[in-house]
């Protein structure tokens, strides 16, 4: 019998183990995939209804959770929350808008523009859409809108409450006022809901800033960044509690008219 080679040998041992290896990691992908879909199903996460960027997100924001979404102007914070909109009303959940850069009208014409019809959930009252436009009203250190917007909240029966943006209440609250703020919306997240709130990175100090990071469950913050000699929109999954996968990700996208969030193949994980 001829005697097999090094070279055959080695093909004989290693072919096998790469056909195992590749099996077990489908196999890996599609236990994620499922587990992923199960919590989608049961409403245990908000999504954005894109699965590429659920996915890199860790499969979704946990329900229950508050997330603060942070980035300057320009960065997407408005477009990633129309996504979670649309992702949220899709799976069932009821939400609550309340919007200080649109009225009723414009915003359902913008994610219309983005393929991301919701008028038809705001029809239904799934979606409620409350514009806050503070143009020449004497509302600073005298008037606590804060505690207006909490209290609103909490008469509400939504499960999802959004902000966009906190930025007008907070350049000039003070400290306490705005850490005291987070720490209501995380009392009504503890009674069940899921608070989703934009600000502009330079409405904190910095003091602040790193107080209300850790009073929230997620952090997500928005750049437009160069990432492989583009420019392109980056967000960084800074912290989302409870997700079933290793947060830390950096994922690029761009918007694109009539499709939304588009993710680009430059990711990179932070060091
Ligand atoms: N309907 C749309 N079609 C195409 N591009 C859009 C649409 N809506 C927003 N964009 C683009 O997406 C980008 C990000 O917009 P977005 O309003 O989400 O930023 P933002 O971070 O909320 O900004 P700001 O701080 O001013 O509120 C902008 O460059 C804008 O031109
Ligand atoms: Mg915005």
């Amino acid at each position: 019998m001829r005697k097999k080679s090094k070279l055959t040998k080695t093909f004989y041992v290693f072919i096998p183990q790469i056909i195992t290896n590749t099996m077990a990691k489908e196999r890996a992908q599609n236990d994620e995939e499922i587990r992923i879909a199960d919590a989608v199903g049961s409403k245990e996460v908000l999504t954005c209804g894109n699965p590429e960027m659920d996915k890199k997100m860790g499969g979704g924001i946990p329900a229950g959770s508050l997330t603060l979404i942070e980035g300057s102007s320009d960065t997407g914070k408005s477009v990633l929350t129309q996504q979670l909109m649309w992702g949220g009303l899709q799976q069932g959940f009821s939400y609550a808008t309340y919007t200080t850069e649109n009225t009723i009208k414009s915003l359902l014409k913008q994610m219309e523009s983005l393929s991301l019809d919701v008028s038809d959930y705001y029809a239904l009252g799934k979606l409620k859409v409350y514009p806050i436009h503070i143009e020449g009203m004497r509302w600073a250190n005298d008037l606590p809108f804060l505690d207006y917007i909490s209290a609103h909240i909490k008469a509400k029966s939504s499960e999802i409450i959004l902000i966009d943006s906190l930025t007008v209440f907070v350049t000039d609250a003070s400290d306490f006022d705005i850490l005291n703020f987070f720490a209501s919306c995380k009392k009504l997240c503890d009674a069940g809901k899921t608070v989703l709130i934009t600000a502009h990175t330079f409405a904190f100090n910095e003091e602040v800033l790193t107080r209300v990071r850790s009073i929230c469950d997620a952090h997500l913050s928005l750049k437009n960044e160069e990432v492989g000699g583009r420019l392109v929109k980056t967000l960084e999954v800074a912290k989302i509690r409870g997700a079933q996968k290793t947060t830390g990700n950096v994922i690029a996208f761009e918007i694109e008219p009539a499709f939304g969030l588009r993710i680009i193949p430059i990711s990179r994980t932070k060091a």
